[in-house]
């Protein structure tokens, strides 16, 4: 632990701390644009400049210093910094000047009013005229897809966009290219993003140079009704808010899980609203001659009924679908009871949920954020890529420590981390269930191989004290 002065109040912190870090931890808010806790420190942008006293006669970026770089005072008093003297002030307000000698100012008309990092700062940091007079740059609008709209003459070149592509999607898709004034954030060959998570971009650009494209002109934020809740386009059940405008969903965000999701969500999550909203199925339709006709609700259920009572009750079976909400469930089941079927089911997509095997079948043991610690990792037949990215990104992020040996069954392409094809048949599985299989070392060298929650070993009695157990007491326990 270190201790230092912020604005004369002492604190303790972790010695790996930034000097930003440690200002937060004394309660003072230090302006910032590059900096983001997820992402390398770049400290580019320079917003985050705080007083050292005993440092170097200028203000230092506080994102980019740690608090063991700070030395004592002579008599060794705890080392001092200061995030609120009439020197802070004037080198931020000296960088919000440089910021906005080439920011176009177009706040009015621009997607990001209302929710503008830059916006904010300009408010407590700018002041009302420029020493500069000479002409703004532009820069030309790339397009990187569909899901991400650009104005880039409004990057302020933080390059949040790049080290996330980078570090978290796996991808190096966005990059800066050229110098000075002719620097700019591109896709290199102008070509669209690809990432699953790309979505992301748009919460972490601290201007409005990448907005959300589906989402352009629609409503500002002050508009819409927040209401938090869970995503349901995949099993990882991020936490989200759901942004309306009267009775229309306007746009889904990320909510902070560190749990499950962090502060990230997949496209399929953030986009989905577009497409629940646009060419839908608003009316039923009946088929005559073959063919699917526009009907009223009264001859579908007409239709309805003239089928089902030609039929015989064991031929007539229903399957939920994947959004169908409990009470509609509960409805059909009750429709199909009276028609003298049992025939229900809602595997319409093939999984392979088991009622005999009870929970085990769908159960995620480890955890989300239990990966963090895993030391090797066995895909079966899964691309975590496409059916649960969020899940994906976690599992990169502990692969990037290099402590996480990952191994697939099943040819699974690019899986933006590297994980070693075992085989792609059940003939892989069976060899590793033999004791044959080349991953099986690696699994078993494994650190949390010998899980508490095993059948047969009771968390609450012989393990009393794991750490593991520990964590198990406090979710619901596997063997109930
Ligand atoms: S596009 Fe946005 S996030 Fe990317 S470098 Fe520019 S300002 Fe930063
Ligand atoms: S936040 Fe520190 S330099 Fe950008």
């Amino acid at each position: 632990m270190a201790k230092l002065k912020v604005d004369g109040k002492e604190v303790e912190v972790p010695d790996h701390y930034t000097l930003l870090q440690a200002a937060e931890a004394a309660g003072a808010e230090v302006p910032r644009f590059c900096f983001h806790e997820r992402l390398s420190v770049a400290g580019n942008c320079r917003m985050c400049l705080v007083e050292v006293k005993g440092g170097p006669p200028k203000p230092q970026a506080s994102c980019a210093m740690g608090v063991r770089d700070l030395r004592p005072g002579p008599n060794g008093e705890p080392p001092e910094m200061f995030t609120n003297s009439p020197m802070v002030k004037k080198a931020r307000e000296g960088v919000m000047e440089f910021l906005l000698v080439n920011h176009p100012l177009d706040c009015p008309i621009c997607d990001q009013g209302g929710e503008c990092d830059l916006q904010d700062q300009a408010m407590a940091y700018g002041v009302d005229a420029s020493r500069y007079a000479e002409n703004k740059r532009a820069v030309e609008d790339k397009n990187i897809g569909p899901l991400v709209k650009t104005v880039m003459t409004r990057c302020i070149h933080c390059t949040r966009c790049v080290r996330f592509t980078t570090e978290v999607a796996g991808i190096a898709e966005l990059g800066l290219i050229g110098r000075g004034e002719d620097a700019e954030i591109t896709t290199y060959l102008e070509q669209a993003m690809t990432s699953e998570l790309q979505g992301n971009v748009i919460d972490l650009c601290p201007v409005g140079a990448l907005t959300s494209r589906p989402n352009a002109f629609q409503a500002r934020p002050w508009e819409m009704t927040k209401t938090e809740s869970i995503d349901v386009m995949d099993a990882v059940g991020s936490a989200i808010r759901v942004d309306a405008r009267g009775r229309e969903v306007m746009r889904i965000l990320p909510r902070v899980n560190e749990a499950v999701n962090e502060e990230w969500i997949s496209d399929k999550t953030r986009f989905v609203w577009d497409g629940l909203r646009t060419q839908r199925l608003d009316r039923p339709y009946v088929r005559k001659s073959g063919k699917l006709t526009p009907a009223t609700w009264a001859e579908a259920f007409d239709a309805i009924k003239a089928a089902a009572a030609k039929a015989a009750p064991e031929k007539i079976g229903a399957i939920a679908g994947d959004l169908a909400s409990v009470e509609e469930m509960f409805a059909l089941k009750a429709l199909l009871a009276a028609l003298g079927s049992t025939s229900v089911d809602c595997r319409q997509d093939g999984a392979k949920l088991d009622p005999a095997k009870g929970r085990a079948t769908y159960v995620f043991n480890p955890t989300i954020d239990g990966i963090e610690q895993a030391d090797a990792l066995l895909l079966v037949g899964a691309n975590p890529r496409f059916e649960a990215a969020v899940l994906n990104a976690r599992i990169r992020k502990r692969w990037r420590t290099g402590k996480l040996t990952i191994a697939s069954v099943g040819d699974m392409g690019d899986l933006r981390y590297k994980a070693e094809m075992l085989g792609a048949g059940p003939e892989t599985l069976a060899e590793l269930a033999d004791g044959k299989g080349k991953f099986l070392s690696v699994l078993k060298k494994g650190r949390k191989a010998d899980d508490p929650c095993r059948p047969g070993r009771c968390c609450a009695r012989r393990w009393r004290g794991h750490p593991r157990a520990v964590r198990r007491d406090r979710q619901e326990c596997r063997r109930g």
